[in-house]
């Protein structure tokens, strides 16, 4: 918990510098929720039941169908765009492996009300700031747009009910299952092809060649504001997809190849639900980070981690001293420092011992010659360096400095 909530707090500290307040949304919500937008993916992995009532509720798979109703049901009014984010755990009924699991952790931020190159461009900088502040090394962003590929497969002729399942094919790189997919739905073969290699074209912003119009300049002015704020790296891959059914322009994931096959680190895009749920339609950018996942990388590329301890760890050297150390470490506390005492009676050497377990910097001695001078022996557990010091002085020698 201590290596995840250093990164949580790492994760927040972003999130508020690009401007997002943090949100939190019920673990619960009616069902009709996710089943109304998510896709296929969710609504087989939901963990779904009846409450008292008959109502059918879910555990949530995800958090932005949960914050758009938020937005929808008490924030509407509020000047936009609002930027939110929130830190909290999912719940996807999905066959359990490493690095994917049936409750998990997602670190997520949404911009709302916002349709513009520079509201997505946003979202990706802080999604990469976020990944690079944890202090990964290893890893890819790619940016697509949804809106193109599923133009293409329409301009093949695919019919609306088919076009998920060929989506999905595309996104796992399974062509010739997409192709066959494709020509049952009755495709034109050249029309087909083209959306094959559409979902395959990877590289810089030249490959932005390949989209028509509208699309190109959109992502064309995405890179352009990253490129201003020194977002370096993102590759173009129109053949990102998404799992989730509501995303409607751009769409991005990173991805850290150490993980293998569950390498997604982060997912998101622009899309729109705020109709769904009775506001009125606006869009909004967002995404999520895979907690879990992101540590399971950091851990594999043998991110260093070194647990606090405490500042001060406060030993008896005599019986009659007992009171005092109570004292003492009553007033270490009262002072700012992190301060802990035996309270099982061990012998100093013992006591000594087990500082050195919790980790304590110091060891503050209490024995009859310090009582005498109103003072206690500040020992150094790193370097046995000992000096004697106030009582009234003690927590301040002890406090980490800042
Ligand atoms: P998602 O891609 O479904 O997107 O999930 C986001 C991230 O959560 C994934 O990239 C992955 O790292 C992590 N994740 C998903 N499922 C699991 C699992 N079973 N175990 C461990 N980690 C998992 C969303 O959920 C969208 N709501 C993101 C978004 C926000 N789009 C717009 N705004």
């Amino acid at each position: 918990m201590e290596r995840r909530r250093l990164y949580e707090g790492a994760l927040r500290g972003v999130a508020r510098r690009f401007g997002f307040r943090e949100a939190a949304t019920p673990m619960f919500e009616e069902a009709e929720l996710f089943v109304l937008r998510s896709g296929e993916n969710i609504l087989n992995e939901l963990y779904s039941f009846k409450d008292k009532g008959g109502r059918d509720m879910a555990l949530r798979p995800e958090m932005t169908a949960p914050a758009i109703r938020m937005f929808v049901n008490g924030m509407s009014n509020d000047p936009k765009p609002i930027k939110l984010f929130y830190f909290g755990q999912c719940f996807r009924y999905e066959r359990p492996q490493s690095g994917r699991y049936r409750e998990f952790f997602q670190f997520g931020a949404e911009i709302i009300g916002s349709a513009a190159p520079e509201t997505d461009a946003e979202a990706i900088a802080a999604a990469a700031a976020m990944i690079r502040e944890l202090g990964l090394k290893e890893y890819r962003i790619r940016i697509g747009h949804i809106g193109v590929l599923r133009q293409a497969i329409s301009d093949a002729g695919i019919p609306p009910e088919s076009q998920a399942r060929v989506l999905q094919l595309l996104d796992k790189k399974r062509l010739d299952e997409a192709r066959e997919a494709m020509a049952a739905a009755g495709a034109d073969p050249d029309a087909a092809e083209a959306a094959v290699r559409l979902a395959c074209t990877v590289g810089g912003r030249e490959v932005l060649d390949a989209v028509g119009g509208g699309a190109r300049e959109y992502l064309g002015a995405v890179l352009d504001v990253l490129d201003a704020m020194g977002v370096g790296g993102v590759e173009v891959d129109l053949g990102v997809v998404r799992g989730l059914d509501y995303y409607t322009g751009m769409v991005f994931e990173a991805e850290a190849p150490a993980l293998g096959a569950e390498k997604q680190i982060c997912g998101g895009g622009s899309y729109s639900l705020s109709e769904l749920f009775g506001g009125e339609k606006v869009f909004s950018t967002g995404f999520a980070i895979g907690f879990d996942r992101i540590l399971l990388a950091l851990e594999r590329e043998g991110a260093p981690f070194s647990p606090a301890g405490i500042d001060a760890y406060v030993v008896c050297a005599s019986d009659d001293a007992k009171a005092k150390a109570f004292e003492i470490v009553a007033a270490l506390r009262a002072g700012g420092a992190s301060a802990d005492v035996d309270t099982m009676g061990r012998k100093m050497a013992k006591a000594l011992r087990h500082a050195d377990a919790v980790r304590a910097r110091f060891a503050v001695i209490v024995g009859p010659k310090e009582l005498e001078e109103g003072s206690a022996t500040v020992r150094d557990m790193a370097t046995g360096e000992q000096s004697l010091v106030k009582i009234g002085d003690l927590a301040a020698a002890v406090r980490r400095a800042g």
